[in-house]
């Protein structure tokens, strides 16, 4: 999803701007831009459709240079992808970089048009520095008239802004779209995500809906959406997570599977003791708001939405209480009824999801007993505009497919769903068990990663395909989702998961020699439900591949390849059966040829509705 970038400096912003934008590549976006502010006082802007490398291509055949610059990669959502439509964009002496989506584009671009304002774009973003420029005129107070375009925008910005009759001023203004200002000494920056920044600073102001800053080099101040000026603290974040290296790996994604072990062990540490998950384990006020809980409305998108899936079965099976899960995008537009005591729940890596954020807020009406994130990222605003966080320690996660994020959801989740149920009756010999189980997750992590060359020597029977059907039961069959939606973000096969038992309600029809079937199929109570469910497969032709451990008793022989994974707690299943379908869609994707850690059309961090 877009991302920006903005410096101002006692030196050339030029590399820092690129580098930022570099460390935002993996978020997904189509075009890229940079504009400075020269000696001379005049805008040099450069775009280009394509990567970061294209825009450098670009500016070594015409290099710009300037202390004051703004920065731009586009995910593409008004206009086509293009060097036109790429940020910056300029107005006059003042350019302009946008992330989010204005939705009265078009009547301000009708009463800009009647002012004389021409249109090169079909953004949205190029109403904004119309707007600003008309409200300005060149070289007079930006601060002002950024201010005032921000009371006439609906929907969502987060706007970084420059005049070249300014060279001493940096613009910023957000709503409903993060951005950040970095704290440099004797120079400024601005981000929509600090890690675009953790080159050249570790101390970042989060600015707040409605803020407005005005950034010189020797300060920075910020003004609320009611125009008064605010403090805003200054937050420094640790040095460990530069995660802009794939090692020895040949793509994040990969890294990112084989970091598995290691990240669900810090998400655990600390957190659970010998038999036991810690009270301290969901943060200070958790003890206060647990035993209120009487219901659980979970709301996430995408894979964090199968995190949420599956928590639903362990938190009504060990806590017995009623739990909803539902995607953000649709329950923000539904008329809701909330009972007493229910705890609204957000899922999310990076804590900036559009869908999720505008649920969350939406959620605070509605009359919840509380709310509580489990996230990814420390300050994001999910974690900031949440009562209770419970943080992953997945580190930042570059491929946009998620995948340590999503098994570190899926251990805090357990933590939490352990700690409700403790307050509702879980025994301490249950727990005991459950605690037990997760002392042995790092270690089991390592070895189903360790399958990794048997996944791949599977990999080579869906190269070919174009459809795949993924099969579960109970909570597997949130597993079996979550490997569908691996399979077809990153190597392009349509695929579809099932409930095992729903087959013959209706997608047996698709099923013939063509058709692989991928089945996860750990030793529980729902095995033997589960293999007559095959057995109607096989009648089929269907191609069946299934994830078993041995004590499962499935053996390979025509048109079923069982890929043996090592046995393990029925409670840690859900988690590790993940592992080998990652892999698997890794694998197929090399064999496609596809971009495995920026697929096409998606973004990482998706910040717009
Ligand atoms: O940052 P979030 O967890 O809120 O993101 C939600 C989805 O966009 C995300 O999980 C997406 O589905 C994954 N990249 C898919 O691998």
């Amino acid at each position: 999803m877009c991302g920006i970038v903005g410096a101002l400096a006692q030196r050339n912003v030029n590399e820092i701007l690129l580098e930022g934008l570099r460390r935002l590549e993996y978020r997904g976006y189509d075009s890229a831009g940079v504009c400075l502010v020269d000696g001379d006082s005049q805008l040099q802007l450069r775009k280009s459709q394509g990567k970061v490398a294209d825009l450098e291509a670009r500016l070594a055949a015409a290099p710009a240079a300037g202390q004051l610059g703004i920065a731009h990669t586009r995910w593409a959502t008004h206009g086509a992808p293009s060097d036109r439509n790429a940020h910056p964009h300029v107005s006059g002496q003042i350019a302009l970089v946008h992330n989010g989506i204005i939705e009265n584009h078009q009547p301000l671009r009708a009463e800009l048009r009647d002012k004389g304002y021409q249109f090169t774009s079909d953004t949205d973003t190029e109403v904004v520095v119309h707007l600003i420029h008309s409200l300005a005129g060149d070289g007079r107070d930006l601060l002002a008239a950024v201010t005032a375009a921000t009371d006439r925008l609906e929907g969502a910005y987060a706007l970084g802004v420059i005049s070249a009759d300014e060279p001493e001023t940096l613009v910023c203004a957000r709503s409903g779209s993060p951005l950040v200002v970095g704290v440099g000494i004797e120079e400024n920056f601005i981000a929509s995500d600090p890690m675009a920044l953790r080159q050249v600073t570790d101390r970042f102001i989060f600015l707040e809906e409605g803020d407005v800053a005005e950034i010189s080099r020797a300060g920075i101040t910020v003004r609320d959406k009611q125009g008064e000026e605010v403090s805003r603290p200054v937050h420094k974040l640790d040095g460990g997570h530069d995660a802009a290296d794939k090692g020895r790996y040949r793509h994040y994604m990969q890294k990112e599977i084989f970091e598995q072990p290691a990240v669900v062990e810090a998400t655990l540490a600390g957190r659970i003791g010998d038999k036991s998950v810690l009270s301290e384990a969901l943060g200070a006020r958790a003890h206060e708001i647990l035993p209120e809980v009487q219901q659980v409305q979970i709301v996430a998108c995408g894979t964090s939405y199968h995190a949420g899936l599956v928590a639903r079965y362990w938190l009504e099976d060990w806590a017995g209480i009623p739990c909803s899960v539902e995607v953000a995008s649709e329950i923000r537009y539904r008329k809701t009824a909330v009972r007493p005591g229910t705890l609204f729940v957000t899922i999310s890596q990076s804590g900036e999801t559009a869908d999720t954020l505008a649920a969350l807020r939406q959620a605070k009406e509605l009359g919840y007993l509380a709310s509580m994130t489990i996230c990814n990222v420390p300050n994001s605003s999910l974690v900031r505009e949440s009562e209770l966080s419970l943080m992953t320690e997945a580190g930042p996660e570059i491929g946009v497919a998620s995948t340590k994020a999503f098994t570190t959801q899926l251990v805090a989740l357990q933590l939490f769903c352990i700690a409700l149920a403790k307050v509702n009756g879980l025994s301490t010999e249950r727990e005991a068990e459950l605690v037990k189980a997760l002392h042995q997750l790092p270690q089991l992590m390592e070895q189903f990663t360790g399958l990794d060359q048997l996944v791949q020597d599977t990999s080579e029977a869906f190269a070919e395909k174009h459809h795949a059907l993924f099969l579960g039961r109970g909570v597997e069959y949130p597993i079996a989702l979550e490997g569908a939606l691996k399979l077809k973000e990153i190597s392009y096969i349509h695929a579809e998961a099932y409930p095992a038992g729903e087959l013959k309600h209706g997608p047996l029809a698709l099923v013939d020699a063509d058709m692989p079937v991928v089945v996860v199929a750990p030793n529980d109570e729902l095995l033997e439900k589960l293999k007559s469910n095959l057995q109607e497969v096989r009648a089929r032709g269907g191609q069946l591949f299934v994830f078993a451990s041995p004590q499962a008793g499935f053996t390979s022989e025509p048109g079923v390849t069982v890929v043996e994974v090592p046995d393990a707690p029925e409670s840690l299943a859900p988690i590790l059966y993940t592992v080998p379908l990652q892999l698997l869609s890794y694998h197929v994707a090399l064999l496609k040829g596809t971009d495995v850690d920026q697929p096409r059309n998606l973004a990482k961090s998706v910040t717009v509705e």
